[in-house]
């Protein structure tokens, strides 16, 4: 082989070998830009967590007070569950409503996915809104818990306790888009 060919050969291998390498590395910041969404679409997750929270806990709270005098009444934790359920079905977001006392009325509601056991951990230890970004099905997600204490005299009609203690926590997990 002629030295200028050899040099022609040697030539195209870096550049070869250099093309690899650059896709590789761009790959992977592609893989790494997949799995940190834009902050603004995260901040729009957070403030779509933070409308339905008030939504359904003024609906909740609304309900006990108007509807609940006694241990026989219908929970609105019941009614809360519906409406959590008929949001998933038309696929908006998921939300489920957790026990944090270890003594719960529906042992359903115990905390079971490691995202809702740890939220119930930070809660006992006095956190008011955990959350994290995961992902589902190669899409990223906002699951974030927001805290439910004994907020008024009639929840303690059933739950038992004083007012204010830590009762559970609602996990959201919405996509983020
Ligand atoms: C009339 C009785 C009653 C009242 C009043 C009541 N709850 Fe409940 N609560 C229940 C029942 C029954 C469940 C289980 C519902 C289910 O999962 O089917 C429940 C479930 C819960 C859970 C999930 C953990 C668990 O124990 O299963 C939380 C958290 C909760 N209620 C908070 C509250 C709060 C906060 C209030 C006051 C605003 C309240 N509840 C008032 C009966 C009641």
């Amino acid at each position: 082989m002629k030295r200028s060919s050899r040099f022609v050969v040697a030539g195209l291998l870096v550049a070869c070998l250099g093309g690899g390498v650059f896709w590789a590395l761009s790959d992977r910041a592609r893989a790494e830009d997949k799995k940190k969404p834009d902050p603004a679409q995260v901040e729009r997750a957070r403030e779509t967590v933070k409308m339905l929270d008030d939504l359904y806990k003024t609906a909740v709270v609304g309900i006990t007070q108007t509807y609940v005098e006694k241990q026989a009444d219908v929970p609105a934790a019941t009614l809360a569950k519906q409406v959590f359920a008929a949001m998933h079905k038309k696929g908006y977001h998921n939300a489920r409503l957790i026990d944090a006392t270890g003594k719960p009325k529906n042992k359903e509601n115990l905390p079971s996915t490691p995202f809702e056991k740890k939220a119930v951990s930070e809660m006992k230890a006095g956190k008011t809104y955990v959350e994290e970004i995961g992902e589902v099905d190669g899409k990223p997600v906002l699951r974030a818990a927001t805290v439910v204490p004994s907020v008024m005299k009639q929840c303690a009609y059933c739950h038992g306790g004083k007012e204010n203690r830590l009762l559970g926590t609602i996990v959201y997990e919405i996509p983020i888009k």
